[in-house]
């Protein structure tokens, strides 16, 4: 399975979840990555504070850099994971037929199902944000674990 997490920036949320989902995943057979809607880190490590959060639960995530979403990761991966709405319109505006569509899920759906809940933009705001988006990606990776591990993914 082929999973990538997206975001606007893809230096604050989705790196995070991709490092925890690698860090989740070892012993399966699922390939990850992430990306942003936006260019404006293209080439950039993550965010120091998102690091700094994986660091302190023991997840590096300071090699990842940054890229921008392309319709091609239609093509990559099974099934694409954006951390709020305005991510999800974004990338919706660029899936070409249903199969794209049906590929795009809000993460925060894994652990609260049918809630629609999106992991808020920790961008501009302080550390106590990067502490809550890793909580929030934490349990929703957990979720998405078990159901991978279960097969009952759908
Ligand atoms: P991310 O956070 O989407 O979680 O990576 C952001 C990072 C950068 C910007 C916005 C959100 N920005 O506007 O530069």
């Amino acid at each position: 399975m082929k999973i990538l997490m997206v975001c606007l920036g893809n230096i604050c949320r989705s790196p995070l979840a991709e490092g925890i989902l690698k860090h989740k995943v070892e012993h399966l057979n699922v390939e990850i990555d992430s990306a942003g809607t936006a260019s404006y880190h293209v080439g950039e490590a993550p965010d120091v504070r998102s690091i700094r959060i994986g660091r302190a639960k023991g997840i590096n995530i300071s090699d990842l850099r940054g890229r921008q979403f392309a319709v091609s990761d239609f093509d990559r991966f099974d099934l694409i994971y954006v951390m709020d709405h305005s991510n999800l319109q974004n990338v919706l505006s660029l899936a070409r037929d249903t199969r794209d569509r049906s590929k795009v899920k809000l993460l925060l759906n894994e652990s609260s199902p049918g809630k629609d809940l999106p992991v808020p933009d920790p961008y501009q705001g302080g550390e106590e944000g990067f502490e809550k988006v890793f909580q929030m990606l934490d349990e929703a990776t957990d979720a998405l674990v078990k159901k991978i591990e279960n097969g009952t993914y759908r």
